[in-house]
């Protein structure tokens, strides 16, 4: 074995697939059943309609060596992204647009009066004065949107009321003046034809490639153990930071999302791939349906079942699966702190959204795993 990669989400299996390509002996340990990390799909056995387990995966990219690489494993749909939110009963299309501007204020404003109505309702803080996430919102929106459309789901994104988070949750609350209400802006955008685990099966299909799944790298009783491991071999390692350093620093802290999925006998549940629900009655923030996501399996899927699943969101504990950094100043302290940590590990690389402790996209992880190839390890 020439390289260990722990983890076999997109960061670790593209640096596996570039190293494999080189000529090395890569061997990848991941400690779930299952490669693919978080972007693993699997076909519900009831209906065969691909469910993601971990959450909704879309894919988008504006840079062009990313597309050409992951064009090398699949095709992609020309799938185009678009949510809906419902507040109140009434459905709205989202990022907020002069659609929903006009539809909650029961207009018909041009975009120069949408804009200048924004700025007078938004007059009621200074951004650069707000004392919290409530404050800073208003002065982005103005105060009958951000109650409507963001308070309280943020509230249930948070647990936490918005009075009590800190204004730099969010930088901006993006507003389009016009009709458009394509959720992504990149070049590139789509879901892979044949899903992703086939997409994540092919990067892994390689005689210089050897997977073992079921393995947890701080296991003492495996093989490929951190212990046996660390100054044997070159390692990329894509687990938790923390973990990985006996969390000597303290925990770096994560929010978690709870899936419940459901198959109803229904052709059609909301008639779309997306549904927030922006208020605080209803405890889930959005409902995926997941046949929404290929029409063009149509012909493949059944026409009198469908699969839902409810998103809940909250605070991880350890025993958790950590989807999205929390990033308190606590954790950004925590986090140098360990990087140092990480500077002595003689022939250990850092990657991917655990091992950094930073939310990544799929286009983003796999944009640093070629770089991480490229400079440090090839
Ligand atoms: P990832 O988490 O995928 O893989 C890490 C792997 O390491 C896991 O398989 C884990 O089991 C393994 N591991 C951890 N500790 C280990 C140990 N001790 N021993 C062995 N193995 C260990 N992106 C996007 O572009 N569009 C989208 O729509 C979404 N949607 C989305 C929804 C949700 C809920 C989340 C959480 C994330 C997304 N993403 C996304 C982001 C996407 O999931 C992300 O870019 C990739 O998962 C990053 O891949 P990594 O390889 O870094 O981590």
């Amino acid at each position: 074995m020439d390289l260990l990669v722990v983890g076999s989400g997109f960061f670790g299996l593209t640096v596996a697939e570039r190293a494999a390509e080189a000529g090395r002996r890569v061997t990848v340990i991941d400690r779930r059943e299952h490669i693919g990390g978080n972007a693993y799909s699997e076909n519900d056995p009831e209906t065969g309609i691909e469910v993601h387990r971990y959450g909704a995966h879309l894919f988008h990219t504006s840079n062009p060596t990313v597309w050409e690489y992951v064009n090398r494993f699949t095709d992609f749909t020309d799938y185009q992204h678009r949510v809906y939110t419902n507040h109140a009963g009434v459905v709205y299309s989202m990022p907020i647009n002069l659609g929903t501007i006009n539809q909650f204020f029961r207009a018909s404003h041009s975009p120069a009066e949408a804009r200048a109505l924004i700025r007078e309702l938004a007059g009621e803080f200074d951004v650069k004065e707000a004392a919290n996430l409530e404050e800073k919102a208003i002065a982005l929106i103005g105060r009958p949107l951000y109650e409507a459309f963001i308070r309280d789901y943020t509230a249930k994104q948070w647990q936490t009321d918005p009075k009590n988070l800190p204004a730099s949750v969010i930088s901006r609350l993006p507003v389009r003046y016009n009709y458009d209400n394509r959720y992504f802006n990149d070049t590139w955008e789509g879901l892979p034809r044949d899903g992703y685990t086939a997409w994540i099966e092919r990067m892994a299909d390689h005689p210089n490639i050897d997977v073992k799944l079921g393995v947890d790298f701080f296991d003492s009783a495996q093989a490929l153990n951190k212990g046996a491991s660390v100054g044997q071999v070159p390692i990329v390692y894509t687990g938790p930071l923390d973990r990985y350093f006996d969390f000597a620093e303290g925990e770096l802290s994560w929010r978690t999302l709870d899936f419940e999925t459901e198959v109803l006998q229904l052709a059609d549940f909301q008639g779309t791939p997306v549904m927030n629900y922006a208020d605080a009655d209803i405890p889930y923030t959005r409902i995926h349906e997941f046949k929404h996501f290929h029409p063009e399996r149509a012909d493949r899927y059944p026409t009198d079942k469908t699969v839902i699943m409810r998103e809940y969101s909250r605070f991880a504990s350890r025993q958790d699966e950590p989807y999205y950094p929390v990033n308190t100043a606590d954790d950004r302290a925590m986090l140098l702190a360990y990087r140092e940590h990480a500077k002595g590990e003689r022939d250990v690389h850092f990657g991917g959204r655990l091992g950094t402790y930073q939310y990544l996209d799929m286009h983003m992880a796999i944009g640093a795993a070629l770089s991480m190839w490229h400079n440090e390890i090839a």
